[in-house]
């Protein structure tokens, strides 16, 4: 089955051709070529794939690419500036050490998105908390809690 949709992508409408069975995660890296968001285990296990969808965070790679018709979605390309400044987020993940080989850092960097939207201040244990699906291999698990405690000491 396919069917044409509509969604807001990153701030902007677009309308789309998705298939009955294609993940989210396929739409938006094979048909709309946003490949900054990242395939890993592709089981919704290790969060590399992680967008946000109307405010929530969610693994993209098991989210059938038909149930985001009207809504709004997130990817990491959406958060820089147009004027490519970036984001709080990532510019303390730079900042304080938080990429090392930076496949895990777009779908950490959402996970935390949806949580300082959500959550202007939270505690440490509430970044851990909504950090814990997203893996990490190269273990930078310490500088990446830093780095959303810093940017969250920076909103207003
Ligand atoms: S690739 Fe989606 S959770 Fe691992
Ligand atoms: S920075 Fe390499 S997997 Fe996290």
């Amino acid at each position: 089955m396919k069917r044409d949709m509509e969604f807001m992508l990153n701030g902007q409408p677009v309308r789309v051709e998705a298939r009955g069975g294609q993940t989210l995660l396929q739409l938006l890296r094979d048909e709309l070529g946003l490949k900054g968001t990242k395939e890993g285990c592709g089981a919704g296990e290790c969060g590399a794939c992680t967008v946000v969808v109307d405010g929530q965070a969610l693994a993209s790679c098991i989210y059938p690419a038909l149930e985001v018709e009207g809504a709004s979605v997130t990817t990491i390309e959406g958060l820089a500036a147009p004027d490519g400044s970036l984001h709080p987020l990532q510019e303390a993940f730079v900042k304080h050490g938080a990429v090392q080989c930076g496949f895990c850092t777009p779908g950490q960097i959402m996970s935390a998105k949806a949580l300082l939207d959500a959550n202007p201040h939270p505690g440490e244990d509430e970044i851990r908390s909504a950090l814990e699906g997203n893996l990490c291999r190269c273990t930078g698990y310490h500088q990446i809690v830093e780095a959303v405690k810093a940017a969250a000491e920076e909103k207003p």
